[in-house]
């Protein structure tokens, strides 16, 4: 579903990727890990088309990302929920008007029926009381359980999570993970998850991938992983 091939990323002659391979299977959850500044928010970004790399491919689905041009991408991530490391919610429209926002960009859906599907996400995450509160009204947590009803709206069959459990405290980085985990089953969604957050990356995912100096260091399910024998993936992972 996702097959990522020998990528590379520099900025300013810093090296960041430097040749990652990365697969995930239609309905796996992955999580890729690695400490801030590894690169996770530039291979994410980059997997959507929103970041060129200097080398290497990304295939989703049998779209060849890295070589597509501008028109074939917008519409290639309409199918592909986001959901970035702040939330991103536009602070001038209510939670609800947020969730609506892509459905209404689809332009396939009748108000009525964008309504319905803004109340089934908003139950979805447990913000069913919550579709007229502003942003600014919300709580961290609940932010971030918006923003992923919004980017999940469109029925969208691959979700890229952004740090997810990013500025929450430690139950509703929980609750976030194990929704995210529980949205995407359900879903049928092929997901991928960065963070820095080991518990939680574990809650939440099949597998994960640990990123060091631009390359992946090691991936497994959790026993895998933590019987490595990588020093740094020990280190990391403790
Ligand atoms: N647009 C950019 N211009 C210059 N440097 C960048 C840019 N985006 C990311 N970087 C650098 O790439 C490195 C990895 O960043 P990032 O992917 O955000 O790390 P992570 O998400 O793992 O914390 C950092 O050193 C960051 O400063
Ligand atoms: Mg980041």
């Amino acid at each position: 579903m996702i097959k990522v091939r020998g990528l590379a990323k520099a900025f300013n002659g810093q090296q960041v990727l430097d040749g990652i391979d990365l697969d995930v299977a239609p309905g796996e959850i992955v999580a890729v890990m690695g400490p801030s500044g590894t690169g996770k928010t530039v291979l994410l970004l980059t997997l959507i088309g929103l970041m060129a790399p200097d080398a290497g491919s990304v295939d989703i689905d049998g779209v060849a990302v890295t070589r597509m041009a501008e028109p074939g991408l917008l519409k290639f991530r309409r199918n592909v929920g986001y959901l970035f490391q702040d939330g991103a919610l536009y602070d001038f429209l209510t939670v609800a008007e947020n969730v609506a926002f892509p459905l209404r960009e689809h332009g396939k859906l009748t108000p009525a029926q964008v309504k319905a599907r803004v109340a089934e996400l908003l139950k979805l995450v447990d913000m069913a009381g919550a579709g007229e509160k502003y942003p600014s009204e919300l709580s961290g947590g609940m932010r971030k359980r918006a923003a992923l009803a919004r980017a999940m709206a469109p029925g969208a069959k691959v979700l890229l999570c952004d740090e997810p459990t990013s500025g929450l405290d430690p139950v509703r980085s929980r609750d976030i993970s194990l929704l995210i985990r529980g949205l995407s089953k359900q879903m049928g969604c092929t997901t991928v998850i960065t963070t820095h957050d080991v518990r939680n990356a574990f809650r939440a995912a099949d597998r994960a991938v640990v990123l060091h100096e631009g390359r992946v260091a090691g991936q497994g399910a959790e026993d895998a992983l933590r019987a490595s024998a990588h020093p740094f993936i020990k280190e990391f992972l403790e």
